[in-house]
């Protein structure tokens, strides 16, 4: 969920509803807004996107009135995505209004409770009881509004971003964090506040943000400033102001349709960003500072674990393989979500990667916390700077994909693959197992990768043709091996992600022992044979698919004739390293999936029970 708000001098709702629209990658089945202009409190909700909220709000200006607001776009946990369910929720005497992002684990018990106490629910969510927990807390002890949420929250088992209005304090917005981000933008001499999920509702108007850690609560006071002190206890944490780098035309579609097509066209110029200052071929050198600063730990590991999820965790995949060809270390990908609840083995000779384009995915924050309670050293892959997964590492490398709005990932897989890249190969390359020259012509290769991405692109209506003929398919396989399995798994993702179409990824030679099954001349199967990855046996693998009759769209390096004679479509990709290759195939597979979804009318940026950043576990 996304959640934004705003107190100052400014008209807030055009503030909150843009801030919303900006946060909708972060979940987008409803969307609420409350307004409170100087007397009555507002509050417009929808199941829906923030559009339909904005419909609703236009057929009653006054709803918009106020320098007060706060507002909500939602990705269901508790309770179905429907008017009712929707943020902001209010208190049973009306006064106070929230807007949570997270899970309350124990609100059962404690909306009985509340129950008891004579109160009653509208909706099914586990917010309205924190509202109400709170209004509880304040009534019976006396207290002010920051010291009631503190007091419900020390009640609250789960996780948790909330900002909490007060319409008898109308000059004051309580924010608390746990386990959900939070940001809050600072004003000219405190004359105004932001506070959002991420900086980018507030961009164009403060660079000065603050970002709240786990277990602490902000009071935002108009015209006299922030409070922050810790939940558990009242000892005060300094605000530590920020200067944001994001600008706002970063975070802008620049001329495209979708931010996905936007952001499939940035890769070359996002892998460049990532791989920038970090190699330099001609020396055959790479500066990590991340992994520099702890090389020893690096070349004493017994094991590396990689945790992830979804699109992260198949970069993840193509890490392992990256790492015990060039490195020779063992490697294991792990879902973050099993790993973290499998008790699994982990010791302090173990390095654990977790790989993160947000950097805020519960699940692998909590493989992370695991990890190192473990005695682990965990070394991070994240795009998001400054995110929770970054902070809470114990070193780490930045992708440096630039913001990543399209809900289906894109260039954050790339630049992870990137980043990969270079700490496979520097490892090696410390290890003995690289030699210098042989370093650098790596380098040299992986330095021509941003412009063949570039060419790649180049043949978009050529994969648009492909995506006319297939549209409306019902199933699709993707296969690969080696380096290229991962990228087929991800292929795979990716159009199950934004057109719904059932696609499997699988290992090319496992086909036969199970998938062949679904084989029949409506199954378009899409094989990566690129020419070094053990190009013989995908050639055999894709005769076995012909003789079932399968429709056979490949992908062979430049100038291939065998694969070209038997595939029903072929698509080229520019010869490079086998090893490299994943930059370069997963390319027309993005581009694919696009056109797909777009001929099929699907919302591409915002694909249906989907969030970009997933805060819940
Ligand atoms: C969500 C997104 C995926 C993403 C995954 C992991 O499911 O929809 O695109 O791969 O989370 O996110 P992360 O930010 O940790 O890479």
């Amino acid at each position: 969920c996304g959640i934004t708000g705003y107190i100052g001098y400014r008209d807030a709702y055009p503030i909150v509803i843009n801030g919303l629209k900006r946060l909708e990658y972060r979940g987008y089945d409803s969307a609420g807004i409350m307004m409170f202009d100087g007397e009555k409190i507002h509050l417009s909700k929808t199941k829906g996107k923030v559009s339909d909220l904005e419909s609703i709000t236009t057929k009653e200006e006054e709803r918009k009135n106020g320098k007060i607001g706060i507002g909500h776009t939602r990705w269901a946990t508790h309770g179905v995505p429907n008017d009712v369910n929707s943020h902001p929720h209010s208190s049973q005497t009306g006064n106070l209004v929230i807007v949570h992002n997270g899970i309350i684990e124990n609100y059962d018990t404690l909306k009985k409770e509340l129950i008891t106490r004579g109160y009653t629910f509208k909706s099914d969510t586990d917010t309205e009881v924190l509202v109400n927990l709170i209004e509880e807390v304040k009534k019976t002890e006396g207290c002010k509004l920051g010291k009631a949420v503190q007091l419900a929250l020390n009640n609250v088992i789960g996780a948790y971003a909330i900002a909490v209005f007060d319409k008898t304090k109308p000059n004051e917005i309580i924010v608390a964090r746990l386990g959900s981000p939070i940001a809050i933008g600072v004003g000219k001499d405190n004359s105004e506040f932001f506070v959002a999920s991420d900086a980018s509702p507030f961009i164009e108007y403060t660079k000065d943000a603050i970002y709240l850690e786990d277990e602490e609560m902000a009071i935002i006071k108009l015209n006299k400033g922030i409070k922050i002190h810790k939940i558990n206890d009242d000892s005060l944490v300094d605000a530590n102001i920020q200067e944001l780098q994001l600008s706002l035309e970063q975070i802008e579609k620049g001329g495209y349709d979708h931010f996905m097509l936007k952001e499939i066209h940035e890769q070359p110029k996002a892998i460049v960003d990532t791989y920038r200052g970090r190699m330099l071929p001609d020396e055959g050198i790479i500066r990590m500072a991340g992994i520099d600063n702890h090389m020893n730990k690096f070349l004493n590991a017994e094991r590396i674990i990689i945790v992830a999820c979804g699109t992260s965790w198949h970069a993840g995949l193509v890490g392992e393989y990256l790492i015990e060809e060039f490195a020779r270390i063992p490697v294991e990908v792990e879902y973050a979500s099993e790993f973290r609840y499998r008790n699994p083995i982990v010791t302090s000779k173990d390095i654990v990667i977790a790989i993160s384009q947000s950097g805020e995915t519960a699940d692998t924050l909590a493989a992370i916390k695991l990890a190192k309670s473990k005695g682990a050293f965990v070394f991070g892959v994240c795009n998001v700077v400054g995110s929770s997964i970054a902070r809470e590492t114990d070193a780490g490398a930045y992708t440096h994909a630039g913001p990543e709005i399209g809900v289906a990932s894109t260039k954050a897989f790339t630049t992870q693959i990137t980043v990969l890249s270079l700490i496979a190969l520097k490892l090696a390359s410390k290890k003995g197992e690289l030699s210098k020259s042989d370093l650098r012509t790596y380098l040299q290769k992986m330095q021509l990768i941003p412009t063949k991405v570039e060419a790649l692109l180049k043949i978009d209506n050529k994969v648009k043709e492909i995506a006319a003929v297939y549209k409306n398919a019902k199933n699709c396989l993707y296969l690969g091996r080696g380096f290229n399995f991962p990228v087929a798994l991800e292929g795979a993702l990716k159009l199950k992600e934004i057109s719904y179409i059932h696609a499997e990824g699988y290992p090319a030679a496992e086909m036969k022992h199970g998938p062949i099954a679904l084989i029949d001349e409506n199954m378009p199967i899409f094989v990566i044979a690129t020419n070094k990855g053990h190009y013989e046996k995908v050639v055999s693998n894709i005769q076995e698919i012909k003789s079932r009759a399968g429709k056979i769209i490949a992908i062979v390096t430049e100038g291939d004739t065998q694969v070209k004679e038997i595939a029903d479509h072929v698509i080229e990709i520019p010869e490079t390293e086998e090893a490299f290759t994943p930059l370069l195939t997963t390319i027309p597979l993005q581009l694919l999936s696009y056109h797909i979804a777009v001929m099929l009318g699907k919302n591409v940026d915002q694909p249906r029970n989907l969030a970009k950043s997933v805060t819940v576990e």
